[in-house]
């Protein structure tokens, strides 16, 4: 019998969770298919949130079935050990060791899922799936309740209801817990040094190219497996671009430099923004608008707290930023007008954060009953102000074709909160301080 993982109490811990919620239902979650990108060549696996949660088990063709009721069981179906494919493809651990080192009661290979699915949801009440986002999947959920139908004059009962097995699992996701939280302390440690590296390296004549190759170096060297989501490196006007991926120009002297990027350590999302300007020291109007968004980012973390609602930050952020845009000469009217019109969103048309977790934009509603949910400790969110200043009539030349946006990952705790992408420097001074050493 191999050793269990650490992190096996952790993943068996919330299984048990889960299993407390099915009653006499049954829970199906299946990791995530592998996909091709042309011919026999794929695109790097990512497993499925939801299943990681509940098993920590990386490989491809993999799913947990959930028993509930007063003898919870959990049984995992995996790939079996095969000597040739282990040749081309690696290690897989086959059902024996995936059961003993991840802790399930129960492992078996998973050509016989549709086999076993029926007796596994005979007399029980209730399927908790995810339907309606893969219709092969729904099919085959639904197979396997209709074969027990099949088996009503044998006195089997068939489940009477389907159930969304991701709502109450969302609602484990959105408070993480130690072992989550210590994974993304680390992962907001290791994108803020991939953000203090690219400071050090922007140079005009440099390209947005080179800059995220640098990111994606530091987020591998550190030991992090990928990037969360593609990074945004927009130099100049690619920073009014909200999702600019191309990252194909090379910088300018007298232009700001925008970097949206994190990476994902174990399955955990960083997520990072900073700006500054490609030759180390902040123009007039560069830093206005900078310092702007900087006071609204500083403004929404302090409105984070247990206790809030989700949209304060986001007010927070909003007021200072539409003050800050009639002052500037950007907008024309009182405080009032702006906020009640809106006009504001022509240079702040996003929210200012979402949940951050296993994916970048996290599981977890933002509403209850149509209310603005409270902030409790053990959530964590991005606190993501900007300012996107297009060439428009009104819009003072000075201005045109600033882009800034400063995200930050902020863990909500009993005192307040806790910033977990505190490393990478956002403080004028600071940023500026960096840049000039790098080039001393
Ligand atoms: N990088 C994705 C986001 O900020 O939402
Ligand atoms: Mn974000
Ligand atoms: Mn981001």
């Amino acid at each position: 019998m191999q050793t269990p993982l650490p992190s096996a109490a952790v993943h068996v811990a919330r299984r048990t969770r889960l299993a407390a919620m099915l009653g006499n239902g049954v829970a199906i979650v299946p990791t995530a298919p592998e996909r091709i990108r042309n011919r026999d060549a794929h695109y790097p696996y990512r497993f499925d949130s939801y299943f990681y949660y509940l098993t920590g088990f990386r490989e491809p063709e993999a799913v947990l079935v959930l028993i509930g009721g007063v003898t919870p069981q959990s049984v995992l179906f995996c790939r079996e050990k095969n000597a040739e494919r282990e040749i081309w493809d690696g290690y897989r651990y086959g059902p024996e060791a995936a059961c003993a080192t991840f802790g399930f009661d129960a492992a078996h290979p998973v050509e016989e899922l549709d086999a076993r699915m029926p007796d596994l949801l005979a007399d029980r009440l209730a399927v908790h799936a995810h339907l309606g986002a893969d219709a092969a999947w729904d099919a085959r959920v639904l197979g396997w309740i209709n074969a027990v139908r099949g088996r009503a004059r044998s006195g089997v009962a068939a489940p009477q209801e389907i159930r969304d097995v991701h709502a109450p699992l969302d609602e484990m996701r959105l408070i993480k817990d130690e072992h989550e939280l210590t994974l993304m302390r680390q992962a907001g440690e290791i994108s803020g040094a991939a953000h203090r590296r690219a400071m050090q390296a922007t140079r005009p004549g440099a390209t947005e190219y080179e800059i995220e190759a640098m990111l994606q170096h530091e987020f591998r060297r550190c030991g992090a497996q990928a990037p969360a989501y593609t990074p945004i490196v927009a130099g100049g006007a690619n920073a009014c671009v909200l999702h600019y991926i191309d990252n194909s120009a090379p910088l300018s002297d007298g232009d700001l430099l925008l970097i949206d990027a994190g990476c994902e350590l174990d399955g955990y999302a960083s997520d990072i923004t900073r700006t500054f300007p490609v030759n180390g020291r902040f123009s007039g109007p560069q830093r206005a608008v900078y310092e702007l968004v900087l006071a609204a980012q500083v403004a929404a973390i302090a409105a984070v707290r247990p206790g809030v609602c989700w949209n304060e930050p986001h007010d927070a952020a909003v007021k200072t930023l539409a003050q800050g845009f009639i002052d500037l000469g950007l907008l024309q009217g009182a405080l009032d007008g702006v906020l009640e019109q809106e006009s504001y969103r022509q240079f702040y048309m996003h929210r200012t954060g979402h949940w951050l977790g296993l994916d970048v934009h996290d599981a977890g509603e933002y509403k209850i009953g149509g209310v603005w949910r409270e902030l409790h400790p053990g959530m964590v969110l991005t606190v993501e102000p900007g300012c996107y200043i297009r060439p428009a009539p009104g819009v003072p030349e000075a201005f045109a074709n600033i882009g800034v946006r400063i995200e930050d990952d902020v863990l909500v705790t009993a005192q307040g909160h806790e910033i977990l992408s505190a490393s990478a420097p956002k403080d004028v001074t600071d940023i500026e301080a960096l840049m000039r050493a790098a080039r001393d």
